[in-house]
């Protein structure tokens, strides 16, 4: 069974797809992250993420990077979605994503275009989304736990522009695929968000 799950940056999908993963038994990849290792791969190589060559040639990151803590940072998710844009770089990462998809078993995959373009034929496709004042607080909140403090204002803004860019991009733009099943989080704490996308997921496959 293949999963893909779809939808922009804090609507919960991470936490999903990893519960759903787990409450299925199949391997989880967050390809966020790939996405994320190319933008911080520009930046240790001082490239610019804006210029195709640069962010091709961090492509070829090493493995190693994808457990540096840094990628979680909101720099590192600007930094990508400006690397993301490029459709070379979209190209490189494509093969990796689609293997994984296609392992025997299936797979949980969570990004912006799983459903429409890494794997269209997937079992269950969820679009999970949440407005922009719900996701602004998710990410304020996370952040004070951290002890950092960032204005709401600021989140707020950071997350309009990076929506719009990753929904405006012409090459595998963020929407949802035609046979997905949207799922609203603005209103739900993670577990009543979890219960409801295995609840989806259940009847998809029934
Ligand atoms: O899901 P995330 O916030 O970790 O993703 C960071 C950026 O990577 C996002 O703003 C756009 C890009 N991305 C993408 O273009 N396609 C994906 N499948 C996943 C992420």
């Amino acid at each position: 069974m293949i999963i893909a799950v779809d939808g922009p940056t804090a609507s919960g999908k991470g936490t999903i797809a990893k519960a759903l993963a787990a409450h299925f038994g199949l391997p989880h990849l967050d390809t966020g992250l790939l996405y994320r290792a190319v933008g911080r791969q520009v930046f240790l190589n001082g490239g610019n993420p804006d210029d195709p060559d640069d962010a091709l040639a961090a492509c070829s990151f090493p493995d190693s990077l994808l457990d540096d803590p840094e990628l979680r940072s909101e720099a590192s998710g600007s930094l990508a979605s400006r690397s993301s844009v490029h459709p070379a770089v979209r190209k490189a990462l494509y093969d990796r994503q689609r293997a994984f998809a296609m392992q025997p078993g299936g797979a949980v995959l969570d990004g912006r275009d799983i459903g429409t373009v890494i794997a269209p034929e997937a079992d269950a496709k969820l679009f999970v989304i949440a407005s922009v004042e719900a996701r602004a607080k998710r990410r304020w909140l996370e952040m004070q736990s951290q002890g950092r403090d960032v204005a709401l204002d600021a989140i707020e803004e950071d997350l309009r522009i990076r929506d719009a860019r990753d929904s405006g991009r012409k090459n595998a733009p963020l929407r949802a695929a035609d046979d997905a099943v949207t799922l609203d989080t603005s209103d739900m704490d993670r577990d009543q968000a979890i219960a409801a996308a295995i609840a989806l997921v259940e009847a998809r496959r029934a």
